[in-house]
């Protein structure tokens, strides 16, 4: 579903998601509260739509969070402290940086895409972070996106709740198994499969580098009832969900399915 400015960021999945796209952060609160009127659906009864708000869900609730793209530093204060990408003690507003929200229901497994064709990570700095939350307010650490050498092009971000609030936000990774031996891919650091930037579509290649990044739910709901979503995906590896999402573009699936 894309409604507002959907030319950058477009999402597929099997959830209600959104992706809106706009450098000034103070814009999200405005296109929010417009975007999920449409979108609400009788078995969410979480009202929060801003990423920079609290919310306490239960299971079947739509929860939004954001994803901001910039480069590393703009991520911390004083080069230390890394605040919420709300806190506007960051320049993130008024620096190169692109923001996308998304609302998944909870504890449903979905898969976000965001379309690469005109937007290169790397050209906001190549790291994204993921946030919800202000006085709650969580965010992921930095994950390295791209740069002109190596584009990573699959995440999986586990929200952890307990008792409905979001506690933590983090990126869960594979160690590489998911490509150990494919020459396709580069592992970083140990712990991301990367694709060369210049195999990528529009940089010389014909991979399409789209992102896909999994999402799943651990922890409990406002109810103290337990996410299951985190169960599922626990043991899956990196790119392993892709053959599920019958409307994700055959390009990515087909692309993936013949890498491994
Ligand atoms: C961070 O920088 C601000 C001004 O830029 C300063 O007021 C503050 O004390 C610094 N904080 C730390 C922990 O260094
Ligand atoms: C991204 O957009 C391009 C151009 O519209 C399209 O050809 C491609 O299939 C899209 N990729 C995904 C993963 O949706
Ligand atoms: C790109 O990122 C990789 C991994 O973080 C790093 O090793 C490499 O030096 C970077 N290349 C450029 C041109 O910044």
């Amino acid at each position: 579903m894309c409604i507002l400015l959907c030319l950058l960021f477009s999402t597929y999945s099997q959830t209600t998601t959104m992706a809106i796209q706009t450098p000034p952060l103070l814009l999200i609160f405005l296109l929010i509260s417009s975007l999920t009127l449409i979108s609400q659906s009788r078995s969410d009864t979480n009202h929060v739509y801003s990423p920079c708000a609290d919310a306490k869900v239960q299971k079947s609730d739509g929860f939004s969070f954001g994803i901001v793209f910039a480069s590393r530093t703009l991520f911390f204060q004083n080069g230390s402290v890394q605040l919420s990408p709300c806190d506007k003690r960051l320049s993130l507003s008024s620096g190169n940086s692109q923001l996308a929200v998304f609302r998944p229901k909870v504890d449903e497994i979905s898969l976000l895409t965001i379309n690469t064709s005109n937007f290169f990570p790397d050209s906001y700095g190549g790291y994204m972070v993921a946030f919800a939350g202000r006085k709650y307010a969580a965010r992921s650490l930095p994950a390295f996106v791209a740069n002109s050498t190596f584009t990573v092009t699959s995440f999986t971000l586990v929200h952890e709740f307990k008792k409905g609030r979001l506690e933590n936000l983090y990126w869960k990774r594979d160690g590489c198994s998911s490509c150990s031996g494919n020459s396709n891919f580069v592992c970083l650091n140990g712990q991301d499969c990367a694709i060369r930037t210049n195999n990528c579509k529009n940089r010389g290649g014909g991979v399409d580098c789209s992102l896909g990044i999994q999402l799943t739910f651990s922890g409990t709901d406002k109810h103290e009832s337990v996410f299951n979503s985190w169960f599922e995906v626990k043991n899956l590896r990196q790119y392993s969900l892709y053959g599920l999402y019958s409307n994700l573009r055959g390009s990515l699936t087909d692309q993936y399915n013949k890498f491994f």
